[in-house]
């Protein structure tokens, strides 16, 4: 049966800001998480201790986790590809992180600059230097339900990676479709095999909106046992190492499906709905929540 509850993190300030051609300045962001904090939210992934170089986007990482409101029961994790992220990311102020890795070769190379293997060696200093300052870890596996290099990836090698990352000591792990191809076909048969390796309750699903599949895919994940869906507000979002990687399903959209379905998220959809508004003025663009067209249009 579904779960009761369902906890959304939201990746809005950090997966939809990383692939804006607009360079949001440092005081909305901060002014968008702040809003983000009053909506019941009770996790807000902020920004990427990652390079500058290569994600201008989250060049201002230090000055918007310094400068947001950390409110007592909201989690503010940052990416962190290695220790030097991890290090800045920590004295910036950042009390939880997430690792972010890939099931696909070609894909950690283009997004991370390395293998797989090197990758998880990097997030075992990583994970056990957060362990040891009482820092929870959170893993991400990129290309899960398809690579925008290789085509398919198998569930198999999406699990050995998900088991990697659970035993090195992340408490949750994220199962990317960084490209939006899955189908509740495909996240069916993922979670039959990583479910085999880490129980559902650390599990979640991240499901970019690419083919209109995410709302199946995630219902289906809830179908299976899984409560943590990870979500953008306006359905922003993107990998700028993802070529046609389109947004994030909107968090407006979740909230209404769950809504509907009777789960608990404990998130205001009006709240999200005018934090939604407020970002997708100051990026230029019109929402990608069909909730919030259909609500702003009535
Ligand atoms: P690299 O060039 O291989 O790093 O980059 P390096 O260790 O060889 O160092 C080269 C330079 O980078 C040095 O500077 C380092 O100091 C610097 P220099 O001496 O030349 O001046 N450097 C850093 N600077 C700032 N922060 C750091 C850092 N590390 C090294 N942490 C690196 C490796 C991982 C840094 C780079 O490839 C990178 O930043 N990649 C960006 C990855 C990214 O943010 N991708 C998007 C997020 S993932 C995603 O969207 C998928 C997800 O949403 C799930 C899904 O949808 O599937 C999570
Ligand atoms: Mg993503």
């Amino acid at each position: 049966g579904l779960p009761e509850y369902v906890k959304i993190v939201e990746v809005g300030p950090r997966d939809g800001l990383q692939n804006e051609k607009v360079i949001v300045p440092t005081d909305k962001k901060i002014e968008f998480i702040n809003q983000l904090s009053q909506t019941g939210l009770s996790v807000i992934e902020v920004t990427s201790f990652v390079s500058s170089r290569w994600i201008p986007q989250m060049a201002d990482h230090t000055e918007v986790m310094k400068g947001i409101r950390q409110y007592p029961g909201i989690r503010y994790p940052v990416l962190t590809p290695n220790l030097q992220g991890f290090h800045r990311a920590v004295a910036a102020g950042a009390t939880e992180i997430s690792v972010f890795g890939a099931a696909s070769e070609s894909f950690s190379k283009k997004n991370i600059n390395c293998s797989i293997e090197e990758s998880m060696e990097r997030f075992e200093e990583v994970v056990k230097s957060a362990r040891h300052m009482n820092i929870p870890a959170r893993g991400y596996v990129s290309c899960a339900l398809g690579c925008p290099c290789e085509g398919s990836v198998t569930p198999q090698k999406v699990t050995e990676v998900s088991k990697r990352l659970y035993g090195m000591g992340c408490y949750e792990i994220s199962l990317g479709d960084t490209i939006g191809v899955g189908t509740p076909g495909s996240m069916k048969k993922l979670l039959e095999s990583v479910m085999k390796e880490i129980p559902p309750r650390a599990l979640a699903v991240h499901c970019h909106d690419t083919y209109g599949q995410a709302l199946a895919n995630i219902l289906t994940a809830l179908q299976m046992g899984i409560n943590v869906v990870d979500s953008a507000v306006s359905g922003l979002g993107g990998c700028p190492y993802a070529k046609g990687a389109s947004g994030n399903v909107a968090t407006e959209d979740l909230i209404y499906m769950l809504n509907g379905l009777g789960l608990n998220t404990g998130v205001n959809l009006y709240k999200v709905m005018e934090a939604g508004d407020f970002i997708c003025k100051a990026v230029n663009k019109t929402t990608n929540s069909k909730v919030a067209q259909a609500s702003f249009s009535a």
